[in-house]
């Protein structure tokens, strides 16, 4: 570990509270175990789960760092056991199961996928959470394809808009959901195919109207609740409903009948607990699929604005406001 020093700057709260908490402070630089690397960050990717993290309600899943931050780009500076040579000095961006809004931080090298010179570092560190959430669900667990059409409400999250990116590069066409005109707008500015405004018009009748009656193929659905069974009611035959959230609320009430009779499927999952392997098979699959449209400068992601570390509660507080269209980044 050449010119790295023991000690960097970290945002690592002691207690759950508001964007306050979001202090910069001093911790050990992390070592690289086996098969992993050291990440100079550049800039760390801010999610949704990190507010829940910060409130208290979504601690780190075991072994992972309570610096909250769950992506990352920069230069790898040091190596685990077992990790190639030639991984020193490069550029990546990593999802993370946490640690990321710091100095440096730690990642499994089966999670790095390279930084394109297309990409900036603030590009690249507003990536992996979006890309593996929205791939491993709406692609694989809700099994779209060239042709389908696809609901995802929160059509201008950072989850929202790279669902669109990808939807327009793989043939999908997505019908997404917002809370305001402008924002709906925003949407169809990115690519969405239709945007419905969630708090003016029923988006039940919407979506059926938009199909001619037929119903989509997918919901990818970050609300829950209420949600669930009017989601069903999107859905064609053999429709699949992926929940990756429940910000709305974690019951649902479904009509079980529905599910019979159009032989739908009701599916989910989380991101961040799942292990290292897993996640690295996901990313060996997108550098395969994905990463040639991110080298050609065709998937990009929409970056709403970046803040200096020190002004992480900002970037949190800005998040919370619900006013961005896209990603918030730290830089470090
Ligand atoms: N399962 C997983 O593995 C996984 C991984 C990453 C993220 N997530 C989840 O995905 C969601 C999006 O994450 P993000 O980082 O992209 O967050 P974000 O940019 O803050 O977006 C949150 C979105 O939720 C929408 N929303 C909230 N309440 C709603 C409601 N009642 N009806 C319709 N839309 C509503 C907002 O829409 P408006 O602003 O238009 O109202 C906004 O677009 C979060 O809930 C996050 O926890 C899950």
């Amino acid at each position: 570990m050449n010119n790295v020093s023991t000690t960097m700057s970290a945002i690592d709260p002691e207690a759950p509270g508001g964007p306050e908490v979001l202090r910069v402070v001093q911790r050990p630089v992390p070592q690289p175990g086996p098969g992993e690397v050291l990440i100079r960050v550049a800039a760390a990717g801010v999610n949704r789960p990190d507010i829940l993290q910060r409130k208290g309600g979504y601690p780190p899943p075991p072994g992972a760092p309570s610096i909250p931050g769950l992506e990352v780009a920069g230069e790898i500076v040091a190596l685990g056991e077992g990790v190639t040579a030639e991984m020193l000095g490069q550029p990546v961006c990593a999802l993370l199961a946490g640690g990321g809004y710091a100095e440096f931080a730690v990642a499994p090298v089966g999670q790095c996928l390279p930084v394109p010179n297309a990409l900036s570092m603030i590009e690249a560190a507003a990536i992996p959470e979006t890309l593996f959430t929205v791939w491993t669900n709406l692609f694989e667990r809700g099994y779209a394809t060239e042709g389908d059409t696809v609901l995802v409400h929160g059509g201008t999250s950072g989850i929202g808009t790279m669902a669109i990116a990808l939807a327009n590069i793989f043939g999908l066409t997505i019908i997404v959901t917002a809370g305001s005109d402008e924002k709906c707008a925003a949407a169809k500015g990115l690519g969405a195919n239709h945007a419905i405004n969630y708090k003016t018009q029923d988006f039940v009748a919407e979506v059926k109207a938009i199909t001619g009656g037929a119903g989509c193929a997918v919901v990818l659905d970050m609300v829950g609740g209420d949600y669930v069974p009017r989601n069903m009611q999107c859905l064609a035959e053999d429709g699949r409903h992926v929940s990756i959230a429940v910000q709305g609320g974690l019951m649902a009430t479904v009509p079980i009948f529905e599910i019979m009779r159009r032989r739908l499927t009701l599916t989910g999952s989380t991101l961040r607990p799942r292990d290292a392997a897993f996640k690295g098979l996901v990313a060996d699959e997108l550098h395969r699929t994905v990463w040639p449209h991110v080298e050609d400068g065709k998937l990009r992601p929409v970056i709403d604005r970046s803040y200096p570390l020190a002004e992480a509660a900002a970037a949190h507080a800005r998040m919370e406001s619900g006013d961005h269209v896209g990603k918030i980044v730290l830089i470090m």
